[in-house]
């Protein structure tokens, strides 16, 4: 290295010389560099230049080398317009330039020696020059390869973190060892250091660094430097930068509940999270407290070279202190922390009834829903399509029938726990005799046709329908409903006597009368109708001309109530036909609303 510095000091000092020959200018002088660099592979090129006094002519120039015996070898002989390359080495290497420099290529290790330039010029004498070629070879990008095992901080004696090897250089380069882009000052005993000659003649050195490593030297990056010179310059290869593994001891553990513990409730699968901050993990435990000082050994429960605790269907008895216990294997040490798992949850969810089922039909009912539970609870009530149809703990039914939905859910929810809710299920039975909903009657038929008398009835206890005529049943349930077809063939005594439903449980009886009328007497009452209804509208005429006429004559005081009869008289008459109607058929009224429509048609056809 020292040789590289060397050379770019005499190549300085040889520009002056050839200024200072040439103002001289007294004798012959012969100069070249004093030395010359050439990388190995490459092309070296030895310039030689000459100062003949009296403008005299140089009359040859010969190229030597000198060999280990230090005895000289020519290489070439160069004369005017001719070059004679002597039977060396050389000659497949050698070129004489135009300006006489000695070129040498694919430079090898063994061309490091001293190249003579002597020049003979007739009357003036011989002079020459010697230069001395040197030859390098830029190292490749060093390798670094960390310690593969790792580092404990505790190992007692000081640890071998990388080793560093550069290849094929030459001369052989220095290596240095850098820490986080900072380089290393090492004592003697820190680093260890070979070098090998390759049989090229190149040089691999091989740096392996030693130092002591702390805990937070896990996140260092290492790396090995390469210094060589070229050309009078420093020049520096790095190598790639390296993490190395560093073993320590646990120093602190955090325990965690995932998910939070105000969030957890029962059902849910729970993890508590231990996380030691050594390197390797050390082995995890985990217990729970039973009782005073007793615990329970959870460890089966959790996975495998982690600290995770898994806890499936947590419930209320899963609540309790719980605690993760660390061992470090490299020395023993242990360290634990606690932490509270509470469960959330909602339990003895009650519904009370005021007054209890069942209940009268037309009665009313308070329906009161409590529950037990840590956190704050909200109620809710809903149907049996799961509509909501009240909030608050009470709910209020008035007015109870059969038919009323009688199927409720008090819902109880945790609004402050997501998901945690419980709900109970509750009847309101309405008990009571029975009521019949619907009947065929009045039912028109004629004699001997066969024809279907219809009850429909409803209760609860389920009732049970019967006919007082002989005929053929069918029961059917519709809705919440029971109904009877009785299919009869209209004889004279059930013309006459009408048929009976009759609906009975274990708190009633309820009996209905289905009146059958004959359509041709029907018909006769229909001419009946019309006879009156015309009968009362001659009459309302005549009451009314009667009216008017006693009025002109002022026999009646004129009052408000009066002109407003006299005035709208139309209202008047609808209203009489009305009475009429209801007055003399009640029949047809229900017949209007009844369930047998069927028969009205015929009717209106008569
Ligand atoms: C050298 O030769 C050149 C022409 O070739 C001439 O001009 C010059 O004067 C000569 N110098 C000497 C010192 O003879
Ligand atoms: C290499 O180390 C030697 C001795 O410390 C020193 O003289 C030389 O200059 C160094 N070379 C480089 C390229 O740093
Ligand atoms: C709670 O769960 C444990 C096991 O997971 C079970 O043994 C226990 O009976 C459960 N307790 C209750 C009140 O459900
Ligand atoms: C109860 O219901 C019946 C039939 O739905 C109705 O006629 C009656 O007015 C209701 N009574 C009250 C107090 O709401
Ligand atoms: C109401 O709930 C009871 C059981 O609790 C069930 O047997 C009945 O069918 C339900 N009623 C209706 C109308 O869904
Ligand atoms: C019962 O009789 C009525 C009247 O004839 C009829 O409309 C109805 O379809 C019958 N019901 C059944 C279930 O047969
Ligand atoms: C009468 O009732 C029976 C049985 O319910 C039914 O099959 C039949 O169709 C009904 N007749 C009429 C005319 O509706
Ligand atoms: C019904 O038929 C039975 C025999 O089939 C008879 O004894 C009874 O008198 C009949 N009842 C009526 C009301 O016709």
């Amino acid at each position: 290295m020292a040789g590289g510095r060397r050379a770019a000091g005499l190549a300085l000092s040889w520009g002056c010389c050839l200024l200072l020959c040439c103002a001289a200018a007294s004798r012959l002088e012969v100069s070249t560099p004093a030395v010359v660099e050439a990388e190995i592979g490459g092309t070296a090129r030895i310039e030689c230049s000459f100062y003949i006094p009296d403008n005299d002519s140089y009359t040859y120039i010969d190229w030597f080398y000198v060999d280990r015996t230090n005895s000289r070898v020519r290489l070439c002989h160069v004369t005017e317009g001719e070059v004679l390359k002597d039977d060396t080495d050389y000659k497949e290497r050698l070129s004489v330039g135009e300006d006489k420099a000695l070129s040498i290529s694919k430079v090898a290790m063994q061309d490091a020696r001293t190249f003579v330039c002597q020049v003979g010029a007739g009357s003036s004498g011989v002079g020459e020059s010697h230069t001395e070629l040197h030859v390098y070879k830029v190292p490749e990008t060093p390798e670094i390869d960390p310690n593969p095992a790792g580092i404990s901080v505790q190992s007692s004696d000081i640890p071998q973190i990388a080793r560093c090897v550069s290849r094929n250089s030459f001369p052989a380069p220095n290596i240095t060892w850098h820490k986080n882009g900072e380089q290393l000052q090492l004592q003697e005993n820190q680093v260890k250091y070979t070098r090998t000659r390759e049989s090229s003649g190149l040089y691999t050195v091989t740096s392996t660094m030693f130092a002591p490593v702390t805990r937070e030297d896990r996140d260092s990056r290492y790396h090995c430097t390469v210094h060589f010179w070229l050309r009078g310059q420093r020049h520096a290869l790095e190598s790639r930068k390296v993490k190395i593994t560093v073993f320590y001891p646990s120093e602190h553990l955090k325990l965690q509940v995932m998910p939070p513990s105000s969030l957890v409730k029962e059902g849910d699968n729970v993890k508590l999270v231990c996380e030691a901050d050594g390197n390797p993990p050390p082995v995890f435990n985990f217990y729970k407290r039973e009782l005073e000082d007793d615990w329970q050994d959870l460890s089966w429960l959790t996975e495998p070279d982690s600290g995770v605790l898994n806890l499936y269907g947590v419930n209320k008895s899963s609540s309790g202190l719980y605690i993760c216990q660390t061992l470090d294997l490299d020395d023993m040490t242990q360290l634990e922390k606690e932490v509270e798992l509470v469960v959330n949850y909602i339990e003895e969810v009650r519904v009370e009834m005021e007054p209890s089922s069942p209940v009268k039909e037309g009665s009313s009912v308070t329906l009161s829903c409590d529950a037990h539970s840590p956190v704050a609870l909200d109620y809710q009530w809903r149907d049996e399509k799961g509509q909501k149809v009240a909030e608050g703990n009470q709910l209020f039914l008035t007015n109870l029938t059969f038919e009323t939905p009688n199927n409720f859910s008090c819902k109880v929810v945790a609004p402050s726990v997501p998901g945690l809710e419980q709900s109970k299920e509750v009847s309101v039975a309405v008990h009571g005799k029975p009521r019949i909903v619907a009947i065929s009657s009045p039912l028109y038929v004629r004699q001997d046709e066969v024809v279907n008398l219809t009850c429909k009835a409803i209760a609860v206890p389920r009732p049970s329908l019967h006919w007082n005529v002989n005929g053929t049943a069918h029961e059917y349930i519709e809705d919440q409903h029971i109904a009877s077809n009785l299919t009869v063939r209209v004889s004279h005594d059930l013309l006459k006597a009408g048929a009976m439903c009759r609906v009975s449980n274990d708190l009633g009886v309820s009996e209905k009368h289905i009146q059958l009328l004959d359509q041709r007497t029907t018909a006769e009452s229909q001419g009946v109708i019309i006879v009156a209804i015309i009968v009362a509208i001659l009459v309302v005429a005549v009451l009314g001309a009667v009216i008017y006429f006693l009025h002109k004559k002022g026999k009646i005081p004129c009052g408000r109530a009066g002109k407003q009869d006299i005035t709208r008289p139309e209202a008047r008459k609808d209203k009489i036909v009305v009475e009429v109607k209801s007055d003399k058929l009640p029949e047809e009224a229900g017949l209007l609303q009844g369930a047998n429509g069927e028969k009205r048609p015929n009717a209106d056809q008569i």
